[in-house]
């Protein structure tokens, strides 16, 4: 498995072009499955899991081309049954079954894979897709389902708030017979993508970004083109990298408004952020930050897939800080890695207490999940010596050239 090998001791500066959305462009993919008529997608990052979602569609029937702009025909689909292997590599795979039941009225898919940050179950996709009219039966790793005709349009609550089965219930309700209300919903900018997607192409969905969403059933849906938004997640990561190495840097082809939480934390510790339209400029030179309080929570809450950068950060911070995670229960893989470089973190539960050390020194990490990856790179860029980065698998599915950009910021990234 490839290792990176990670100079330290950088200041990261300068300009970085932010990509598409992996998790905007990855059940928008899938949900090409719900017309024959061919679609374009511009912005799409170019990833392992992106890759892995347009197999199954290849192996499914489609014809795709994915070069600057990303061609999907699904009108020759005629398979309703998703190969196992590729099914297993992505958790994002969950988002087929709806489409597959909507398109052929069965679908056979296999439990998902991705990231190991706890359980992630899938049984609000399933009751979810029960409680509009499917059939679905699960024996050890197979998922079998049906459904006699249309979805029935319903009133779902949700008992929890969960992106994934959100995306599921549009998916299934947008030829549904009659109205879908979701009610709790996750109100993610990646869901208010999806839907700006959908109703390109014929839908009735309206609320999305609200935690009540709407979606009038149609009868069926017609080609046309999207352009998937940047990903607020790398963008966070790129500005974390400028905060714990004393720089300055503009992240361009982004938006502000999807980073509430993120720029007011940042601007806790200490950071000049300053905003543009699509741009977003962080400076901390020569200014070391301030330890922060943080709790994840749903959007637009403080999110998840943040929390282990802002970890690195109070790391390095003046002050103690602590990190509370309320959405996954094991989410701190990290942790032990960081404390081999020198931090001094303590895990009660599901919070971290970090206490304030004067810098991080290089070690070998072992990277356990996508934003694990990401926090351990950065944290080799700031630490002194040599960091070698293992188990980098994780990263390719999920940030686009992150080594390229962050050597183009001044980072010394190899490798090997
Ligand atoms: C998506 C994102 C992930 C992000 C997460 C939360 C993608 C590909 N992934 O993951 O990057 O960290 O949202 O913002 O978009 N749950 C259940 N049963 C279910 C589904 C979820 O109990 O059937 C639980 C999960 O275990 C978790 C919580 O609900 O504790 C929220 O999960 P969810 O929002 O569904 O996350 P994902 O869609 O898997």
């Amino acid at each position: 498995m490839t290792k990176l090998y990670v100079t330290g001791n950088k200041n990261l500066n300068g300009h970085v072009i932010i990509s598409g959305s992996k998790n905007a462009a990855l059940p928008i993919i899938f949900m090409s499955i719900l017309t024959d008529k061919a679609i374009s997608i511009k912005n799409v990052p170019d990833l392992k899991d992106i890759n892995i979602a347009l197999r199954i569609l290849i192996c499914l029937g489609a014809r795709v081309t994915f070069e600057k702009v990303l061609y999907i025909d699904p009108s020759l689909i005629n398979n309703f049954s998703a190969p196992y292997h590729l099914i297993k590599e992505i958790r994002a795979s969950i988002w087929i079954l709806a489409p597959l039941l909507t398109r052929f009225g069965k679908a056979k898919i296999f439990f998902p894979g991705g990231c190991n940050i706890g359980a992630r179950p899938i049984d609000l996709h399933i009751k979810y897709l029960t409680q509009l009219g499917a059939k679905i039966t699960i024996k050890n790793d197979c998922i079998t389902a049906s459904i006699k005709g249309r979805f029935k349009g319903q009133y779902v609550l949700m008992e929890k708030i969960s992106v994934g089965a959100t995306i599921t219930l549009i998916s299934a309700a947008v030829l549904a017979e009659g109205l879908t209300i979701i009610d709790n919903a996750a109100q993610e900018p990646e869901i208010v993508d999806i839907a700006k997607f959908l109703n390109n192409l014929g839908a009735n969905i309206t609320g999305a970004g609200s935690n009540k969403i709407y979606v009038l059933g149609v009868s069926q849906l017609k080609g046309n083109e999207h352009k998937i938004i940047p990903d607020r997640i790398e963008t966070g990561t790129f500005l974390v990298a400028a905060a714990i190495s004393k720089g300055c840097i503009i992240c361009h082809k982004t938006q502000p408004q999807h980073l509430e939480k993120v720029l007011i934390k940042l601007n806790e510790s200490g950071a000049k952020i300053s905003t543009g339209k699509n741009w977003i400029k962080l400076d901390m030179r020569e200014t070391r930050p301030q330890s922060l309080n943080i709790c994840t929570k749903p959007y637009p809450g403080f999110p998840t897939d943040m929390q282990a950068q802002f970890a690195l950060l109070n790391v390095v911070a003046k002050g103690n800080g602590s990190i509370t995670e309320t959405i996954f229960e094991s989410r701190f893989h990290y942790v032990t890695e960081l404390i081999k470089m020198g931090a001094r973190i303590k895990i009660q539960n599901s919070t971290i207490q970090c206490y304030e050390i004067q810098s991080l020194s290089c070690a070998q990490v072992f990277c356990s999940d996508l934003r694990a990856s990401a926090t351990l790179i950065l944290a080799g860029c700031i630490a002194s010596g040599i960091t070698i980065v293992d188990k980098i698998d994780y990263l390719i599915r999920g940030y686009e050239s992150f080594t390229k950009k962050l050597n183009q910021l001044g980072a010394d990234i190899k490798m090997m």
